[in-house]
């Protein structure tokens, strides 16, 4: 099917990299992020119609076959996931995403021996990092999944056999350069999958989320890549954007989590822990019940919520905002603050309170709500750990050590809503638990918050 002139099919692809730039800027912010996504999606959409519509395809019945296996499998699969496994369908999806680059870049190597240096380059380039990209992703899909340990990895002899394995990839990659043999082009499919998988392993802990991110921009440089050999400007627009945001977003994971993108990367490796224990303290703690939480609520002028990835566990959004809103209706202040990397995922918490239509004006970034605390009667957090954790000021052995937290314990009161004495993701304990001013409430946060809604509403 050729029915487009290449003028034609030259625009319709800037609308469609249009599409994309305007989706980035949509998902920018909870507000508009909607919109961004279903922009995005459009410009996807154009995209391979005019992909369809301008090309000879002569194999369409494989092609429309895999499109057809390809949604029955990821679309319930979206539809299904939990909020709370959204990174890993990311990586899975990402994963999926470098695999087919380098698939591709295979395909060019058996069927064009003609190629010039450059696209010889950008073709070992795409076959290296795409495999490096779906490799590295499946580790960390079982990671997350728990498929295996969340923990780091760290074989006798990795750091060297790193080093070894990355030498060797790019001296592979140099070889098919010259020689575009399309049987080292396998050698180095094969070279790239290991060297994911070596690379990821080490990783553990809160550090798997931003090595997907990184992945993630792997896997946008080497569509990009594509796009120059396929002499495709839309996959060349496409891949550049997801590189950048991909790198941008990896540096401000890492940077609000007090960690360097090289020491989440090979930390393990040199020996400093990326993960705590998950050892459960047995120390004594102050523990109230939902009618004592009511009470200190009820009295206080100003309450400031912190919640965590416990409140995405307990899907206890829409009770919490009821609860906000009986405050507020007896003339308390309530604020939520929100950390950069509660939950699992940038944004997690504002996805949250949003689908609970809390009111963005009630959402305090860190910064702006840490001089709050000081003038704070309650501060409830709710199934957070790590995000309120003072280790990260005081313990510098501590996988979170340098990240910095909500200062949560310069207000008058703290009640923590959680389970157990189970330490949070980084697996490290919280002094805070234990302190006079701390009082703990167990049990799931949506069976907590309803009791305490209930009690609330009685006095
Ligand atoms: P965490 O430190 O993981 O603490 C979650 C707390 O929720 C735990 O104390 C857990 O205690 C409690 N909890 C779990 N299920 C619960 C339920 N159903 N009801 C009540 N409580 C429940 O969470 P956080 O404070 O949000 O910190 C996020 C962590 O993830 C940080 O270490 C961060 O670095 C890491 N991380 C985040 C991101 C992004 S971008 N958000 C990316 C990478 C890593 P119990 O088990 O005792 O209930």
């Amino acid at each position: 099917m050729n029915t487009l002139s290449q003028d034609t099919v030259e625009i319709l692809y800037l609308a469609a990299a249009v599409c994309f730039i305007l989706a980035l800027k949509g998902l920018s912010s909870p507000r508009s992020a909607r919109r961004g996504n279903l922009i995005g999606a459009a410009g996807a959409l154009l995209a391979l119609g005019t992909t369809f519509l301008s090309t000879d395809l002569d194999s369409i019945v494989p092609i429309l076959l895999a499109i057809a296996l390809g949604s029955a499998i990821a679309v319930p699969a979206a539809r299904r996931v939990q909020m709370t496994q959204m990174p890993q369908l990311v990586a899975l999806f990402n994963g999926v995403g470098g695999g087919a680059a380098a698939l591709v870049a295979i395909l060019e190597l058996s069927e064009n021996s003609s190629q010039s240096a450059g696209d010889l380059a950008a073709t070992s380039f795409t076959v290296l990092v795409g495999a490096v990209s779906f490799a590295g992703s499946a580790v960390t899909f079982a990671k997350l999944q728990e498929l295996m340990t969340t923990r780091p990895v760290v074989l006798p002899g990795a750091a060297p056999a790193l080093v070894v394995g990355m030498a060797v990839c790019l001296g592979l990659s140099v070889v098919v350069t010259l020689t575009g043999n399309l049987w080292m082009g396998g050698v180095l499919l094969a070279g790239g999958l290991l060297l994911g998988v070596m690379f990821v392993l080490p990783v553990g802990g809160a550090d798997v989320p931003i090595v997907i991110s990184l992945l993630n921009a792997f896997t946008g440089l080497t569509v990009a890549a594509s796009g120059f050999v396929l002499r495709n400007t839309l996959l060349l627009v496409a891949g550049t954007l997801v590189g950048a945001s991909g790198t941008i977003l990896t540096r401000l994971m890492a940077a609000a989590m007090g960690r360097s993108v090289l020491g989440v990367l090979f930390g393990a490796l040199r020996g400093g822990s990326t993960a705590g224990s998950t050892a459960v303290s047995n120390r004594p703690v102050k523990s109230v019940g939902p009618d004592d939480v009511a009470i200190l609520l009820n009295y206080a002028r100003k309450v400031v919520v912190v919640p965590g990835y416990g409140l995405a566990v307990a899907q206890a959004q829409h009770t919490l905002r009821e609860l906000a809103e009986v405050l507020q209706g007896r003339g308390i202040e309530v604020l939520y603050g929100i950390h950069p990397v509660a939950g699992r995922m940038p944004g997690h918490m504002n996805v949250l309170l949003a689908e609970a239509n809390v009111p963005y004006t009630a959402l305090k970034e860190m910064d702006e709500v840490n001089p709050e605390f000081k003038t704070t009667d309650v501060v409830l957090v709710v199934g957070a750990n790590d995000v309120v954790n003072p280790a990260a000021k005081t313990s510098p052995g501590a996988p979170i050590y340098g990240m910095p937290i909500l200062e949560v314990s310069q207000a008058q009161q703290v009640i923590f809503l959680k389970r157990s004495m189970r330490p949070g993701f980084a697996g490290i304990e919280n002094e805070l638990l234990f302190e006079p001013t701390t009082s703990l409430l167990f049990g799931d946060a949506k069976d907590s918050l309803t009791k305490v809604l209930g009690a609330v509403k009685a006095l």
